[in-house]
């Protein structure tokens, strides 16, 4: 930064507002290049204070009138404006004007392939026009929109259209009216020309929802799973938190141009069309349960985040953890629970605990933000999710759902905060959520290390519990949590012990809250077998000596699918580990049989689900193995996990062919039992084509896919096993999708993790494709995010070419968007995980970084934090 150093702000300075606006009528008259917006506030002083300031960014102001007289006594700050001697209750008029298509950083008014349309959250709508911008002003919004008619027939924005009509010059206009107060990080305004998918949705009450879901010209056949899932998600939320939509219509756009998933703008969700636009020949069936996802998510907000929003910018986790809950909840009641479970839980153990040891460790609710915009995190987002989980594991269902009810009973309407929530949730179980608190405000990832001690005479079984948080950049000093620790015990023949403590029953849920705990079950026959953290009932790690055999038993005994899958886990995490110092000295990987044999008990075991079986036969992740050492031998770990892949392939693969053969299913629906065929099939055959014999198969089934998963199964295999025909069949693919974006970006990714000697040219040869754009988000998250986050061995290549590329193209972010470019950045913050030499190479460019003169706040942030580390 040439100027000053961007500054911090901090949670415990909040400040209740000066000043509130109550109404606020917005006048857009669209140009690309001179957008004129003209707000007309109705404002009160809250505080003793003549002096309002106005948050505002990158515009240019035209006048300001109060009250309808036009007023000089202002001045232009950095961060706005700051208006002198004003009475305690006024009409504030404002007219400015911005530039939409020379805003490549995607927030606030934009132009997404011709379309114009905004992003707010956090703070975008400074960027539109002077504003109080904070979400604890909420104001009633009055949109008119004014643009050519012939090339913007649609003119959108939140809430109810109350009138339209035609202007001279071509011109037209609609507006809208909202009615339910908002902050302005929730205003939306979409124009342009597109397809409409329409449909309706009668709520419990009897409103009647018009649904209208906007894609771009010829799309429409891509939009029907959206709509399915919206419908879904309206129907769900009012069974299960007996929650109704509040509007006459809800709108959803889609457009390529996009930084994040979605946004739940009221009535007006803008969407990123990767999250919106599916048919079996372009999406695979992780795709559709994305959009099922985030479908859900961004409708769920409509309650919790909207209705009850954040006081400030520190709450986040207060609308994200809380939303990212139910829409978990969601998915898992619509498909598959125990599935569900394991993705989100890998979801903590790799990215979300790499977080808490890198340089930008935080809590759930962070004390210290320069750039909000770093802060739409997986702390804040999954392990805030899974502290309300604990909250509902600790409640109960029942008393979770009363809580809930409390909570929107106190808060509607209003800005709340964390501290709010859990109140409501205390106040409405009558259970003492204090220590539970701290999860809110310490960061880092705890670790809980138990021994266990049978007592044959008396009968006992006692689990000695520790818990450690280490240390993290941003806290030294760790308290002891309160945690729910899940357990179950089995006899020597699988059956379930009942617990009793202290001579009474009690149920599978114990609360840990000391630094060492010890707990005794009594009436215990025989030296049980433990099941704990079931359904990973904390965000931590466990750390227990379990044998082989024991958790081979579990892998079979286990009562719940989600601690079978742990045990299996666990059973690999030993050998990964035992395997690297193999590596590292010299010797091959190795696997006894009982670990085969464990996982050939899964594979033929009839009674379980084929999407869970494929669960529990895919490896950890480089990342999350990473997570396990403190300093990370990369080739090491790739040589173990592409060993132990081998190894499994080879005595596994009659029982790998005969399902590959008899999972085969000649036609396509997303139908649940469909989908974990599917998924089961392409797990065989990512280990079948890593023996000779069954080589080809991906090539074949590359030639009869008839549906997107199957071809990217097929490709994915021939990719990471590096098969002669990858490069016939990448470049088929190309050739028939290289229209389409979207359906492009997996096979940029693909190009990202391709593991030959030369994929870094490659990916550089990608970014003249035709299909390839640095100024998309999702184009360069595919190629370049991949490359940098799934290809271990050719990013962490000793020469640091890669780290060197990375630069690079960091360096043309940060001008063009620096929100891409700071979640791009992020292994490269991790520096200190690998060796001196590798160190030294990414440090070299993290500081090439930090002296660009015109650094933005976001890679400012973390940069700054990365080599104080
Ligand atoms: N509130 C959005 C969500 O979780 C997140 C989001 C969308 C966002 N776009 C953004 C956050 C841009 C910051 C910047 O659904
Ligand atoms: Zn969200």
């Amino acid at each position: 930064m040439t100027e000053s150093a961007p500054k911090a702000k901090y949670r415990s300075d909040y400040q209740s507002p000066s000043h509130t606006i109550t109404d606020v009528n917005l006048t857009f008259d669209l140009h690309e290049t001179a957008t004129k917006v003209v707000a007309v506030s109705q404002v009160k002083q809250l505080a003793q204070s003549s002096t309002l300031s106005l948050d505002g960014e990158g515009i240019e102001l035209i006048s300001v009138d109060i009250n309808g007289v036009s007023w000089n006594d202002y001045v232009i700050t950095d961060a706005g404006i700051e208006l002198h001697n004003l009475p305690s209750e006024f009409e504030l008029k404002i007219e400015n004007q911005i530039s939409p298509s020379t805003n490549t950083a995607l927030e606030g008014l934009y132009i997404s392939d011709g379309a114009y349309c905004t992003q707010c959250e956090a703070e975008g709508f400074r960027r539109i026009t002077y504003f109080l911008d904070r979400p604890d002003v909420l104001a009633k919004y009055t949109t008119k929109v004014i643009a050519d008619k012939d090339a913007f027939p649609f003119l959108l924005s939140n809430g109810n259209k109350v009138a339209e009509g035609n202007l001279e010059s071509g011109k037209h206009f609609v507006t809208w009216e909202d009615p339910h107060p908002k902050p302005s990080y929730l205003f939306a305004l979409v124009a342009g020309d597109f397809d409409v998918l329409r449909d309706s949705y009668t709520t419990r009450s009897g409103r009647h929802v018009a649904l209208e879901i906007f894609v771009d010209k010829g799309n429409l056949n891509r939009a029907n799973h959206a709509m399915v899932s919206l419908i879904n998600s309206m129907k769900w939320d009012e069974e299960r938190f007996g929650l109704e939509y509040d509007l006459d219509i809800y709108m959803i756009v889609a457009v390529d141009f996009f930084n994040m998933g979605a946004m739940e703008n009221k009535g007006l969700n803008v969407f990123n069309s990767k999250f919106v636009l599916a048919n079996e020949q372009t999406a695979t069936d992780t795709d559709y349960l994305g959009i099922e996802a985030v479908i859900g998510h961004e409708y769920f907000h409509n309650w919790t985040g909207n209705r009850v929003t954040c006081r400030d910018w520190f709450q986040l986790s207060l609308k994200e953890g809380l939303t990212v809950f139910r829409d978990q909840e969601f998915s898992s009641d619509l498909g598959s629970r125990s599935v569900n479970r394991i993705n989100n839980v890998r979801i903590i153990r790799g990215p979300q605990f790499a977080e808490d040891a890198s340089p930008m460790s935080h809590p759930i609710r962070p004390e210290k933000v320069i750039e909000m915009n770093n802060f739409y995190t997986l702390t804040v987002y999954e392990k805030g999710s899974e502290v309300i989980r604990m909250m509902h594991t600790l409640l109960g269902e029942a008393k979770f759902q009363a809580g809930m009810k409390l909570y929107f009973e106190r808060h509607d309407g209003t800005a709340a905060t964390c501290e709010d929530f859990v109140s409501a949730m205390e106040d409405a179980s009558g259970i003492d959520l204090k220590q539970f608190r701290l999860w809110y405000s310490q960061s880092g990832t705890p670790t809980l290390t138990v021994t266990d001690h049978y007592d044959e005479v008396a009968k006992t079984y006692t689990l000695t519990v520790n818990q450690e948080t280490k240390a993290t950049q941003d806290q030294s000093d760790k308290q002891a949590l309160h945690i729910p620790f899940d357990v179950e015990l089995y006899d020597e023949h699988g059956k379930i012990i009942e617990l009793h403590c202290n001579g009474v029953r009690v149920g599978n849920v114990l609360n840990i809250t000391e630094s060492e705990q010890a707990i005794t079950f009594e009436q215990v026959n025989s030296k049980p077998v433990p099941s704990m953290l079931r359904e990973f009932s904390a965000p931590v790690r466990l750390d227990f000596n379990y044998s082989d055999e024991q958790l081979a038993f579990l892998m079979v005994h286990a009562q719940n699918e989600f601690a079978k899958w742990d045990a299996g886990q666990m059973l690999l995490a030993k050998y990964i580990k035992s395997n690297v110092v193999s590596v590292q000295n010299g010797r091959a990987v190795e696997l006894p049989e009982l670990v085969i044999d464990a996982f050939r008990g899964v594979i033929l075991n009839e009674k379980l689900d084929h999407a869970f079986i494929s669960e529990a036969l895919s490896l950890p992740s480089f990342n999350e193995v990473a997570g396990w050492y403190d300093i990370v031998d990369v080739d090491a770990v790739c040589d173990v996990l592409k060993g132990i892949k081998l190894l499994i392939a080879n005595a596994l693969q009659d029982e790998f062919a005969a399902l590959y053969h008899t999972l085969a299913q000649f036609e396509y629906t997303i139908e649940h039992n469909a989908i974990g065929k599917r998924s089961l099939r392409n797990l065989c055959l990512q280990y079948l084509v890593n023996v000779n014999e069954y080589a080809h198969l991906a090539e074949k089934q590359y030639q009869s896919a008839n549906n997107m998963t199957d071809t990217m199964a097929a490709m994915t295999a021939a990719n990471s096993a590096a098969l002669s025909y990858r490069q016939n069949i990448m470049d088929d693919y190309s050739e028939k999708w290289s229209h389409d974006g979207l359906v492009m970006d997996k096979w940029f990714a693909l190009q990202g993790m391709n593991p030959a000697e030369d994929a870094l040219e490659n990916v550089k040869n990608c970014m003249s494709h035709c299909a390839f754009s640095l100024s998309n988000p999702n184009r360069t998250r595919s190629l370049i995010g991949s490359f940098l986050n799934m290809n271990p061995r050719r990013f962490h290549d000793k020469s640091g070419q890669g780290y060197e590329f990375a630069g690079e193209i960091l360096t043309k972010l940060n001008e063009s968007n620096p929100q891409v470019a700071s979640r791009l950045i992020d292994p490269l913050l991790k520096f200190k995980k690998y060796d001196v030499e590798r160190q030294a190479l990414i440090k070299q460019e993290l500081e090439k970084l930090r002296n660009l003169d015109n650094l933005a706040k976001d890679l400012f942030e973390k940069v700054s934090k990365a080599l104080e580390s």
